[in-house]
């Protein structure tokens, strides 16, 4: 491993691997400087500029796309920086649809986090502002809601898509004022090659892109997504006895951080009122709920009249994998024959 370099931020000695950003250094360190379009996902592309920090013997520079170097002295509040960053973040405020209250991320919003930090001129705002936007919101997705009235053209969502997702379905697209981020052609997207995988929603820091009937959980059990044999990490969110959400273990091996869009939109078959809950036995040609006592007996004694080629077992990626284990084993030794296959043989 390469050795450490040694900064000096805000008068503190920090140590950060080389080719740290000096925002990301900070932020390790618990020195908050204020970003909007910085990930610690994604590269790194400096367009928000709130993030400006003074190194001493430079101007004011972007600290989320400048490596740590040896010996270097950042300030990362100063009178000059303070006031560049509020009229860079005015800027960013005009063009944003300020109607907080009823927007879903109210209070987990980024930009109010930002505002909050660093302050406008409510005077030079109010001049600023332009008529609301009107930008139909797109729902075509049955997942997520795209609200580009909301976006600040932070660009997180196109680099997720594209450096995370590997899809590149949205871009910025048209020019100025006029610019926003659209699939191609501008279609509802719906019409893209978008695979609603989530993970631009997931990053959005504003509420441009936010969940269809988001529900905040009151609280967050880590297990295993039970979709598929990836064994992906989610964090589902509860209230009651109901799940309301679902989101990536952060730092579960097996996706790190990544969801498809049946992790974590397709929970809902848990608390769906067609889910079944208990056996069903066919009587007298109708379906009639049973105990599992009777369901599994039946089961046996039905099983009894079979063996070897006259029998066949689909195993279900939904089931553990000692699950699995035991029903291929079952299959071979117990009715002695290898029709055995998995939905999921991936
Ligand atoms: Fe650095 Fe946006 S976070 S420019």
């Amino acid at each position: 491993m390469s050795e450490l370099i040694t900064l000096t931020i805000d008068g503190r000695e920090i140590k950060a691997a080389p080719g740290t950003s000096v925002l990301r250094a900070a932020l390790a360190n618990d020195i908050y400087i204020p970003h909007l379009c910085d990930h610690p996902d994604l590269k790194p592309v400096g367009v928000c500029r709130v993030c400006l920090v003074e190194i001493e013997g430079r101007k004011p520079t972007v600290s989320c796309m400048t490596p740590v170097e040896e010996g270097m002295i950042v300030h990362t509040s100063t009178e000059e920086l303070e006031s560049i960053r509020r009229a860079n973040l005015e800027l960013l405020i005009t063009n944003h649809d300020y109607n907080c209250q009823e927007c879903p991320m109210n209070g987990r919003c980024q930009l109010q986090e930002v505002t909050r930090f660093i302050g406008v001129d409510e005077e030079r705002l109010a001049m600023m502002r332009k008529p609301p936007l009107d930008d139909p919101i797109d729902d075509s997705n049955p997942y997520f809601l795209r609200n580009m009235n909301k976006c600040i053209l932070c660009g997180i969502c196109v680099r997720t898509c594209d450096e995370i997702q590997g899809d590149g379905c949205i871009d910025f697209a048209y020019r100025g004022i006029k610019t926003k981020i659209a699939v191609l052609g501008d279609k509802p997207i719906l019409n893209s090659t978008c695979v609603s995988c989530g993970e631009c929603v997931a990053r959005c820091p504003v509420g441009a892109l936010v969940p269809k009937d988001a529900v905040e959980p009151t609280y967050e059990v880590e297990t295993v997504c039970p979709f598929c044999g990836c064994g992906c990490g989610i964090m589902v969110g509860a209230r009651g006895e109901k799940i309301v959400s679902s989101r990536a273990a952060p730092d579960n091996p097996a996706n790190e951080g990544s969801l498809c869009v049946k992790g974590r939109f397709g929970l809902s078959f848990v608390n769906h009122p067609d889910r079944l809950t208990t056996p069903l036995i066919r009587k007298n040609g109708e379906l009639v709920e049973a105990s599992w006592e009777e369901a599994l007996s039946l089961v046996a004694e039905k099983l009894s009249q079979y063996k070897g080629e006259q029998f066949a077992a689909i195993a279900s990626a939904k089931c553990t994998n000692e699950d699995n284990y035991v029903i291929q084993k079952f299959t071979r030794a117990v009715m002695e024959t290898n029709n055995i296959d998995h939905c999921a043989r991936l």
